[in-house]
């Protein structure tokens, strides 16, 4: 094997002859040379099993010889002759189209080739004995046809959060308008909560993005079954991304999350936790909508036109824009001033919409769901929010070893607070309202032991359906967005 192959290229060797002699194909006994031209480019992957098998198979005259000519042949051999599915078959279909010529390629890829152009002749074959058979014209193989996968799972929905009217207004507008936004705001808000509803209110993809994107998802290894999906993309890395993670490259040069969100959201939650350096290298793509990857040999360039969310607190501790807590390092402001140093202004300036996210009042995050019947007793899921509220406050203060009167006092006081407009403070989080009770620490003392709640009322976000089981789409957002681009 000649022509500047890398290790899975060379490999093919193995799997070429081995699939060959299980699907009837004796190669000749004498030296074999597969020259792999242009010879100065380097091969990787293991796209080339087939075309070196379709082009041995023409050699030994089990295929004519001009039975390839036309064809863009791209494809990974299993032992066995089995054609296994590879990455890039989009846009490997989109050239090949664009040069006049047909594809083969294996038969799980074919619905994603089928994409390049209704005219374009695609051969998927499952195996090496089938395509034998079908350019010996026994068994021809038909035209794989283009596939959209059915969205998985139900989209979370903006009905969900309760309260926070502006983060919601601004999410619209942000939504409408392709902006950046950056939501800053204390733990328990609602922000992650907000940013994972985004796509619901997001526009489906048009015919040329929905090609974009998943040449993209394409060239990452990210389409399966060969189906497409017409939903706009949102990728959510961990703070702990790399910077290749975020804007491609390793030793292939693949895509990063950045352009896997083209056409779509890329939300980063807790920003300043991200890597300095990491972050900053989103400042040359968030302006010119494409990222460069320059490697010794060669250079690939990937679209990356994409919508940045970013979600984080006002400092370490989470409170510092809460006016009754003081950092016990120091002035307030000198917490928040440090915590948020950790993002350069130049980024910064490229988020068009910065909001603060204020932590979810009481009141708010008690009222009742419109797509849920009422409670059967008012008042219910006031009493169970707050039960819990005082059950986990005073678990908390426990293990310090206050007196036990002492904590109930407290933990009477933090589920009073609960009664009005006051936010989740006193050590309270929203959390904990939307945690199944039984999950709470246990505890005695302080009158009687948790009640179990049976509240449908409480804010459970992430289990609500309606009685059928099926989410309902909130017609109010599309009014929404109708308005805004009116
Ligand atoms: N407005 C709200 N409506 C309903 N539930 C809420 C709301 N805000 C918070 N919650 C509840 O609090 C939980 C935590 O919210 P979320 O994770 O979005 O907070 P956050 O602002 O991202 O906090 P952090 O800064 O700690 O990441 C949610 O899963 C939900 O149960
Ligand atoms: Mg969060």
């Amino acid at each position: 094997m000649v022509g500047l192959p890398d290790k899975a290229v060379s490999e093919a060797r193995e799997r070429v002859r081995s699939a060959m002699i299980a699907s009837g194909l004796a190669l000749p006994a004498r030296r074999i040379t597969v020259n792999l031209a242009p010879a100065d480019l380097p091969k990787e992957g293991s796209h080339y099993d087939l075309p070196i098998a379709l082009g041995l198979m023409a050699a030994i005259g089990a295929i004519s010889h001009d039975a390839l000519n036309g064809y863009t042949v791209l494809g990974e051999l299993g032992l066995d002759g089995s054609l296994a599915p590879i990455a890039g078959v989009l846009p490997a279909a989109i050239g090949a189209n664009g040069r006049g010529e047909g594809l083969i390629c294996p038969a799980s890829c074919g619905p994603e080739a089928a994409w390049a152009s209704p005219e374009m002749e695609i051969i998927a074959a499952g195996s090496l004995i089938q395509l034998a058979n079908h350019f010996k014209g026994t068994q021809v193989l038909s035209r794989p046809q283009p596939k959209v996968r059915e969205a998985d799972g139900v989209m979370l929905d903006l009905v969900d959060i309760k309260g926070q009217e502006s983060a919601k207004r601004a999410l619209e507008i942000a939504a409408a308008g392709g902006h950046n936004l950056l939501m800053v705001g204390p733990p328990g808000a609602g922000k992650s909560m907000l940013a994972a509803r985004l796509p619901s209110i997001l526009p489906p993809l048009s015919p040329a993005e929905l090609l974009e994107v998943s040449m993209i998802a394409s060239v990452a290894g990210e389409i399966v079954g060969g189906a497409l999906t017409n939903r706009r993309p949102f990728r959510a890395p961990h703070h702990s991304a790399s910077m290749p993670a975020l804007v491609g490259g390793g030793l292939r040069a693949k895509p990063g999350e950045i352009s896997l969100s083209h056409n779509g959201v890329l939300f980063l939650d807790e920003l300043p936790e991200f890597d300095a350096r990491v972050l900053d290298s989103l400042r040359q793509p968030l302006e010119a909508g494409h990222v460069a990857i320059s490697r010794a040999n060669h250079r690939v360039t990937y679209p990356a036109r994409f919508m940045l969310v970013a979600a984080m607190n006002p400092c370490r501790c989470g409170r510092a824009t809460e006016p009754d807590f003081s950092c016990k390092r120091g002035a307030n402001q000198r917490c928040a001033a440090d915590y948020q140093s950790r993002l350069s202004a130049p980024l910064l300036d490229r988020i068009d919409l910065h909001i603060e996210v204020p932590a979810v009042t009481a009141a708010d995050l008690i009222l009742a769901d419109p797509r849920r019947p009422r409670p059967r007793h008012p008042g219910r899921a006031l009493r169970c929010t707050r039960t819990h509220g005082a059950y986990q406050c005073a678990g908390r203060k426990r293990g310090a070893g206050g007196d036990r009167q002492a904590r109930c006092r407290r933990a009477r006081a933090a589920a009073r607070s609960l009664r009005g407009d006051a936010p989740f403070r006193a050590g309270l989080s929203p959390r904990l309202a939307g945690r199944p009770h039984s999950r709470g620490p246990r505890r005695r003392g302080c009158g009687a032991p948790r009640p179990p709640c049976r509240s449908p009322g409480l804010p459970g976000a992430h289990r609500r359906v309606t009685p059928g089981g099926i989410r309902v789409p909130v017609d109010t957002t599309t009014e929404s967005l109708a308005d805004l681009s009116r």
